[in-house]
């Protein structure tokens, strides 16, 4: 069954984390950006502090930031499952190993521009890959069809690697869409809009989870 990650990005707030803590999802996903690998800022490492204690599903966090280490100790404070970082600020395997000694388990994602066999190198160093189906920086925009082919090929690349990476799938995705996107089975699919903006997220999450 597939796993769900709730994006919070359009609605950052207790009352919002305190909804979600009430449903079925199995991660919170935190959208972090610097203003700088994105135009956009989200999640400052002080809104970040702010949340100490408040979520109550452990985090799938997204760190769409040219510099992944100032956010790490922070993140330890919280409930933080998964660090995602960007292939695109990767230099070498020594942000990987931070993570991992760190205790969290790591994702690298790519851009939808970015080669899906960029990523083969580093699979059997990683917990997941989070395969970006939108431009990063902003919810809201529509999913990109061509990411579907880059979940495949991935997958048959893990198969062939047999290593155990999680596939994850980021952005523009609703209801209507993952009728296909769900014979790809990506292993955790990340909800921004359409969970946040839905009048009966639980029934929304059933019909998810029973594609
Ligand atoms: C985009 C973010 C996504 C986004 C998902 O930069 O990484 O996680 O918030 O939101 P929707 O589902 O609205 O695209
Ligand atoms: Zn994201």
């Amino acid at each position: 069954m597939v796993k769900i990650s709730a994006s919070i990005l359009s609605k950052r707030n207790l009352d919002t984390i305190n909804e979600l803590n009430q449903l079925d999802i199995d991660y919170f996903h935190i959208d972090v950006m610097d203003g700088e690998f994105v135009s956009n800022i989200s999640f400052s490492l002080e809104e970040l502090n702010k949340f100490e204690g408040s979520f109550q599903k452990p985090l799938d966090v997204h760190l769409m930031v040219n510099n992944p280490d100032n956010y790490f100790e922070t993140l330890k404070r919280l409930n933080t499952e998964y660090v995602t970082i960007h292939y695109e600020i990767l230099k070498d395997e020594e942000l990987l190993n931070k993570i991992k000694d760190y205790g969290f388990k790591c994702g690298i994602s790519l851009n939808p521009q970015t080669p899906i066999e960029s990523i083969y190198p580093y699979l059997q160093k990683i917990d997941l890959v989070l395969i970006m189906s939108v431009d990063p920086g902003y919810g809201g925009q529509p999913f990109l069809f061509n990411s579907l082919s880059r979940i495949k090929s991935l997958k048959e690349e893990i198969n062939n690697q047999q290593v155990n990476v999680l596939v994850s799938i980021d952005g523009g995705i609703n209801l209507i869409n993952y009728q296909e996107i769900s014979k790809y089975k990506p292993d955790l699919v990340v909800l921004g809009t359409s969970l946040i903006d839905s009048l009966q997220p639980n029934d929304l999450i059933s019909k998810f989870r029973e594609m």
